[in-house]
């Protein structure tokens, strides 16, 4: 590509995106450059458009066709029990503290098609804390929002999924979690009782208010600095004090503004504390 269309397609990308953020209210224009580019010319490869300029009014006038572009602009990879020493880590490093409160409250932010909030319900049940947890679950995507609340995940993952809860000191046997059903695993109905799904977008909704624990993994990498800072300010704003932040294996809080205000509980697993004063 020479540098002129190159240059081009950033003012057609920016134009675009400045046009959902009018019409639709989701705002992508803080997300990395690089990222969104991709993830744009991938979406326009797979449509009947030539040029973003060409899609641009189909895709602000037609919600049905943007919803095709948004579900191709979010990433929504995940699995359970992601990062398996990270998960043997809030067990017995982060639970203890959490079972001193009579009841907690956890904020899964971008918690795509909710592998990580039940991930989080087993393992809090395994520790003794059924009923004393309310988890809010959220994402900008209502597609994957869907899926989560279905308790639904797909069959041929399990035994992946399976190694990730063994390695993460699951102390049960993950089969029980789960049966099979027409190629997809339906997940235990007393693990959603506790988990809220609702839709929640980082870089325009509030705060969760008196969160003992935010997870928020593996979101932020596909921001600008400037909306990473705006998301910690969130998560800063929604903890208690001696409340736990955890972030994905490539987030820090390293040269962050609420850095300071936070204890390294594990940095290599990227989970802080909130320090009381
Ligand atoms: C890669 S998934 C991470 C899922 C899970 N936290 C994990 O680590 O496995 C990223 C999720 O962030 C969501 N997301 C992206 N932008 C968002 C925003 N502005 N507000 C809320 N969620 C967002 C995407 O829809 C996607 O489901």
């Amino acid at each position: 590509m020479d540098d002129e269309s190159d240059r081009v397609e950033d003012v057609e990308a920016r134009l675009l995106l400045e046009g959902i953020e009018q019409v639709y209210g989701y705002d992508f224009r803080d997300y990395a450059d690089a990222s969104i580019r991709r993830r744009l010319a991938h979406w326009l490869a797979e449509s009947p458009f030539d040029t973003l300029s060409q899609a641009q009014s189909s895709l602000l006038r037609d919600s049905k066709i943007f919803l095709s572009l948004l579900s191709g602009l979010t990433v929504n990879v995940t699995e359970m029990f992601r990062d398996p020493p990270f998960f043997k880590a809030l067990r017995e490093q982060v639970v203890p503290f959490l079972k001193t409160y009579p009841f907690v409250k956890i904020w899964h932010a971008g918690c795509a098609t909710g592998e990580e909030a039940y991930s989080m319900a087993i393992l809090l049940n395994e520790e003794g804390m059924a009923g004393r947890y309310r988890m809010y679950a959220t994402d900008i995507d209502e597609a994957v929002l869907a899926t989560a609340a279905e308790g639904v995940v797909p069959l041929a993952e399990m035994q992946k999924f399976t190694r990730n809860y063994q390695n993460s000191g699951g102390t049960a046997s993950f089969a029980d979690y789960y049966t099979a059903r027409y190629g997809r695993a339906l997940l235990a109905a007393d693990l959603k009782k506790s988990i809220v799904f609702a839709p929640h977008n980082l870089t325009a909704d509030g705060e969760f208010g008196e969160m003992n624990l935010v997870l928020c993994r593996n979101v932020m990498i596909y921001f600008k600095p400037s909306l990473k800072e705006r998301c910690l300010k969130l998560f800063d704003a929604s903890l208690v004090p001696g409340g736990f932040l955890c972030l994905g294996m490539k987030e820090s809080l390293e040269r962050r503004a609420i850095g300071a205000s936070y204890q390294e509980l594990l940095p290599t697993l990227r989970i802080y504390r909130k320090r009381y004063a």
